[in-house]
């Protein structure tokens, strides 16, 4: 999920070069006759840079990338019944091999919509769980490590201007998160208050239906990052007018 946030975070920091950003980052002309094209090279140019942090642009580490707390819960279908699982202090691990596939870019539109590849994702922290997945009820708490294998993340944005002192800002107003992945692999510690047997058996049984279960979270995970997208690049958007994104020349 959290490569969606990887490739939104560098845009932010690939538009709001100039003055306030580092020499690293290079700007694309809003008069580019092929500015998607222009926005793909340049994204690609500074995901090996950006993936490190930057306290100059507010960027955090990107890898691993440190969330506080991460929730995911599902209303459940027809046999299923809901679900809620919290991650405190989570680290995701993997977004250093994120590939930038595709940016297009509509300045008339204000949209833009991001394409990448990433070969693992994993999330893995505290955490606790209660309701029901598949069939099954389940509770716990302890170590989750939950990973995404291929994930292929298509993100949607649109933004809007606000005025503010003067100059226009951007404002994130819209975004949808898409996502496939070739395999998920979940590992929860600490189920049905520490059964060893129990816990090792629900986990097996979670990874042989994979597929039936990353149904079940999907619609959820795209929500949270889509949340999280919005937060971290209207924070950056923020901080540097809208005119500096894609200048003249
Ligand atoms: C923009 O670049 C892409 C990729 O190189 C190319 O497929 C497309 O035809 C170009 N469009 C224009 C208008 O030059
Ligand atoms: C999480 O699980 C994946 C896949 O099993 C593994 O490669 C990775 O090292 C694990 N990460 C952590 C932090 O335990």
């Amino acid at each position: 999920m959290s490569s969606v946030l990887y490739l939104v975070l560098l845009f932010g920091a690939a538009v709001s070069a100039k003055h306030v950003l580092p020499s690293y980052v290079k700007t694309c002309s809003r008069n580019d006759p092929n500015l998607s094209e222009c926005a793909l090279k340049r994204g690609k140019e500074i995901i090996p840079k950006i993936i490190k942090g930057d306290p100059s642009i507010r960027l955090p580490v990107l890898d691993p990338m440190m969330l506080d707390k991460v929730g995911i819960s599902t209303t459940g279908r027809a046999n299923g019944g809901g679900l809620q699982l919290t991650c405190y202090k989570c680290n995701v691990y993997g977004l250093s091999n994120a590939v930038l596939q595709d940016i297009k870019i509509d300045l008339a539109k204000k949209h833009i919509a991001l394409k990448i590849f990433v070969p693992q994702l994993s999330v893995a922290g505290k955490y606790d769980v209660n309701g029901k997945l598949l069939l099954f009820p389940i509770t716990g708490n302890g170590q989750a490590n939950i990973t995404l294998l291929d994930l292929k993340a298509e993100a949607a944005l649109d933004w809007k201007l606000i005025k503010r002192k003067g100059s226009e800002y951007a404002h994130i107003s819209r975004d949808r998160v898409d996502f496939t992945a070739s395999r998920l692999k979940l590992s929860l510690t600490g189920l049905f208050g520490g059964d060893k047997a129990l816990s090792d058996n629900m986990n097996q049984i979670l990874n042989d239906n994979w597929r039936e279960v990353l149904d079940d979270l999907k619609p959820s995970i795209s929500g949270t990052v889509s949340e999280i997208i919005k937060f971290t690049l209207n924070n950056i958007f923020d901080m540097i007018p809208y005119e500096l994104f894609f200048p003249e020349k």
